[in-house]
């Protein structure tokens, strides 16, 4: 029932914790170090946001252009320009949406983040450790599935939010729409009507530079089901334009005896996880460039010989495959074998699809199920619902943001790693490997562990180690004994040369 309370609310980003001061970002009970202990998916796997490192970035040659439909809205048009206590927000219409991904994401909102007078530092998103001085997040929410952001908000492929970098430089016209209005705004619960205005005009002029990664929602309830897309060029606004959006507005009520100022309401950066982040653009990272992904064919290849193929090949020569995209560098030499193995694999399933294998194909199919995938969709209300049963009474709100990781990391993992977002974490080959249980899987058990060893041995001499979270991952990020922000070059993600 707690879920049902909270979920819509949230999700407009109305208040819900009413009566109670917003403190949410703050170092106390209810600031975002306490979140998990009533939000148990903001402790969980796959959070946002995160620190865009050079490390993380994939090239990916599919990733098209942003296309945005109707957001040029007519002054005709009535907006809602609110302040809801932990942010300022405004509505937008139904028909505006994004048309270049699977499917179609339909507005709802758009909201900012920022610092504050004295520190304008205040973007959630980092990219290399740069914070900016705000950020603004245009929500939207799969229409082609759900019929409403309500019934999207908990689902793994639910929302899509563009984020916009901003610094502070040049005055910004298209912020003035809204911006003359914020004093009237000044109190939580408080709105204003706006016409509608050029919403692109928001946007950088770049729309096809940008970043992609699965990631979540990054106030409570923090669910999972966010597809990222933050675009590479930041937009500006002017110094008093900052101190307009930064000291305007407070996050309690008007009838409150004291008033708190509504700044520096960022969440921090998160766990990477076995995350990658995939990049739309490859020039100018580095001497070479990020490196570019493994394509979905070889990725599907690997899950299948860990389903049905044979395993001593895999913890033999192999093993490279299994382990972050970049370490084929340690095998010189191969990337002529690996184009050589993804044209192969393109003839291999040319001759399935003509002649399939029946009990290939079945066998995959009952793995994908069993991760969920053939639900398509993970609802996270109820899955948080049947672990909490599970654990009856007796839970402490650890174990709780425990099982919760338990039960969703596998499934968001595996489908991550299958659209290259992010590298296959260790928990989830042991997974698929428990329908095979010979000596063969022992064996490739037992190489992973060994490399992943070796591999924290390299990276510890590189840097000395910081307590990090450790998830069994194999992900140069959350590597055990790992910095979470370690420095780059990695050795396994040197750049390499692709001949293209
Ligand atoms: C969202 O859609 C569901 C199912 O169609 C409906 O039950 C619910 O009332 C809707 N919620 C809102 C806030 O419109
Ligand atoms: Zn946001």
């Amino acid at each position: 029932m707690r879920r049902c309370r909270f979920t819509p609310v949230v999700l407009l980003q109305l208040t819900f914790y009413a009566g109670l001061r917003d403190e949410f970002w703050t170092d106390n009970e209810l600031g975002e170090h306490h979140w998990s202990k009533h939000f148990p998916y903001c402790g969980g796997a796959f959070q946002s946001p995160i620190d865009i490192k050079s490390e993380l970035l994939r090239f990916d040659p599919t990733l098209r252009p942003i296309e945005v439909q109707n957001y040029n809205l007519s002054p005709n048009e009535q907006l809602t320009l609110g302040n809801n206590g932990h942010s300022v927000q405004i509505s937008l219409p139904p028909k505006m949406y994004i048309s270049s991904l699977p499917h179609r994401y339909t507005a709802a909102q758009l909201h900012f983040h920022w610092g504050s007078s004295s520190r304008p530092a205040g973007s959630e998103h980092m990219v290399n450790s740069k914070q900016y001085a705000a950020e603004m997040h245009v929500v939207h929410f799969n229409s082609d599935k759900y019929h409403n952001m309500s019934m999207a908000v908990d689902k793994s492929d639910g929302l899509a939010v563009l984020g916009v970098l901003i610094e502070v430089g040049e005055f910004n016209p298209a912020f003035e729409h809204f911006l003359k209005f914020i004093n009237g705004i000044k109190y939580r619960g408080q709105k204003v009507q706006l016409s509608g205005f050029n919403v692109r005009a928001l946007l950088p002029a770049r729309l096809d530079e940008y970043y992609r990664y699965d990631g979540s929602l990054t106030t409570p309830p923090c669910y999972p089901s966010v597809l990222w897309t933050v675009f590479r060029n930041h937009i500006t606004i002017s110094h008093k334009q900052f101190l307009d959006l930064s000291t305007a507005l407070y996050s309690s009520h008007a009838q409150d005896l004291t008033h708190v100022p509504l700044n520096g309401n960022y969440r921090k950066s998160q766990l990477v996880d076995s995350r990658v982040v995939l990049v739309s653009f490859k020039e100018g990272r580095g001497l070479h460039g990020p490196l570019t992904v493994t394509s979905p064919l070889i990725r599907k290849r690997i899950v299948q010989q860990l389903l049905v193929g044979d395993l001593a090949d895999l913890a033999d020569e192999r093993l490279y495959q299994l382990l972050p995209s970049g370490s084929e560098k340690l095998h010189a030499g191969k990337e002529k074998e690996l184009k050589e193995q993804e044209s192969e694999t393109l003839d291999k399933v040319k001759k399935q699809t003509l002649n399939p294998s029946p009990a290939r194909k079945s066998q995959t199919n009952r793995f994908v199920g069993k991760l969920g995938l053939a639900e398509d969709a993970m609802c996270y209300i109820s899955l948080e619902k049947r672990v909490s049963l599970q654990l009856k009474q007796r839970h402490t709100e650890n174990q709780l943001v425990r099982a919760l990781r338990d039960a969703v990391f596998l499934e968001l993992n595996f489908k991550s790693y299958l659209d290259c977002k992010s590298d296959l974490a260790l928990p989830t080959i042991r997974h698929i490997l428990r329908g095979r249980p010979t000596d063969e899987a022992f064996e490739l058990d037992r190489s992973l562990t060994k490399a992943l060893m070796n591999h924290r041995k390299t990276s510890t001499t590189i840097k000395k180690s910081v307590p990090g979270t450790n998830y069994g991952s194999l992900s140069p990020a959350t590597v055990p004994g790992k910095p979470h922000n370690q420095g780059y070059p990695h050795p396994w993600l040197l750049p390499m040369e692709w001949e293209d």
